[in-house]
C-alpha cells in the first residue's frame, strides 16, 4: 500500500500520477488540511505534523510512503527515515537539475512556500546542481490557500502571478520549477502569464514513479482511500473539482506517536 500526504491537495497531483501509471496501486492519501497551509509555519511544528501523518498511513499499512509536500519535505524527510528505517519514504525536492540542464537563458525560477524557499534542501540543490546558473527562489505565500478554496482557475491568481513573478520575469527566467505540490494545479495560470518561450517543470510524474520503483509497481486492488484532518464533505467536492473523481472522504485526526 502507498501512502501520500500533503497540507492538502496537493498529494491528488501525486495521486493523480500514480493512478496513471499504476491502475492497480493502493494507495491511501492523506490530507492535513486542518493545518494547511505549513508553508509558514516553524519547521520544527512541520516536522511534529509529518511524523503524525506519516504515523497515521503507517497505521493503516503503508510500507512506502510519498512525502508530497515540498516544505514538509524540506523540514522532516530526513528524521521520518531515521525514525521509521523499515518504511520507505520518497520526498520531493526543487528540480533544480532538470532545469539547469533545460534553462536557455541560464535564468531558473523555484516556485514554493517560503519555507521551502529559506529551507536548506533548496540551497544545497542549487549548490550541487545549479550548473552555475542564476537560480532565483520566489516564494508565493497565499497560492497554497487560494488553489485550496477552488480558485486555481480564477482571474485572482493570474493576477496574483503578474505581481508575484515580475521580478523573475524582469530578470529572464525561461524555466519555473514548481516546488510546492499544490502549484501543479495552476499550471495553465503560471504559463499564461510566463508567456511563450518558457517551461514549466513539475515533479510529480518522476516522483510518483520513483514510489511505484520502491513500492514493486502495479499491484493491487487499484482501492484509492481518501483521509482529511477538516471537513470530508469539502474535500470530496475538491477531489471530483480537481481530478473528477467521486470518492468518499474519510475524516482522521492524526496524533504523536515517533516525533
Ligand atoms: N503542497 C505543499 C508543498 O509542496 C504546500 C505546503 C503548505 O501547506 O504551505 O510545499
Amino acid at each position: 500500500m502507498i501512502g501520500v500526504f500533503d497540507s492538502g491537495l496537493g498529494g491528488l497531483g501525486i495521486v493523480s500520477a500514480l493512478r496513471d501509471l499504476a491502475p492497480a496501486a493502493d494507495i491511501v492519501v492523506l490530507a492535513d488540511q486542518a493545518r494547511a497551509p505549513y508553508g509558514d509555519r516553524p519547521v520544527e511544528e512541520v516536522r511534529r505534523l509529518a511524523h503524525r501523518a506519516a504515523d497515521e498511513l503507517i497505521d493503516r499499512g503503508c510500507t512506502t510512503i510519498v512525502v508530497a509536500c515540498n516544505t514538509a519535505s524540506t523540514a522532516a524527510l530526513s528524521s521520518l527515515r531515521d525514525a521509521r528505517p523499515d518504511v520507505a519514504f520518497v520526498g520531493m525536492e526543487p528540480a533544480v537539475k532538470p532545469a539547469a540542464s533545460h534553462t536557455d537563458s541560464g535564468v531558473i525560477a523555484v516556485l514554493g512556500t517560503t519555507g521551502t524557499i529559506e529551507g536548506g534542501l533548496l540551497a544545497s540543490m542549487i549548490e550541487r546542481f545549479g550548473m552555475g546558473r542564476t537560480v532565483k527562489g520566489v516564494a508565493l505565500p497565499g497560492l497554497v490557500e487560494m488553489i485550496e478554496d477552488g480558485l486555481a482557475h480564477a482571474p485572482a491568481v493570474e493576477r496574483f502571478l503578474e505581481r508575484e513573478l515580475a521580478g523573475a520575469i524582469a530578470e529572464g527566467a525561461d524555466t519555473y520549477v514548481l516546488a510546492c505540490t499544490h502549484y501543479g494545479f495552476a499550471r495553465d495560470a503560471i504559463e499564461t502569464v510566463t508567456g511563450s518561450g518558457t517551461t514549466v517543470i513539475d515533479p510529480a510524474e518522476p516522483v510518483a514513479r520513483q514510489a511505484l520503483r520502491v513500492s514493486g509497481g502495479n499491484q493491487g486492488s487499484g482501492a484509492t482511500i481518501v483521509l482529511t484532518t477538516a471537513d470530508p464533505v469539502r474535500m470530496r467536492r475538491q477531489v471530483r473539482l480537481i481530478l473528477g473523481w467521486d470518492l468518499p472522504v474519510g475524516r482522521v485526526e492524526t496524533r504523536t506517536t515517533t516525533g
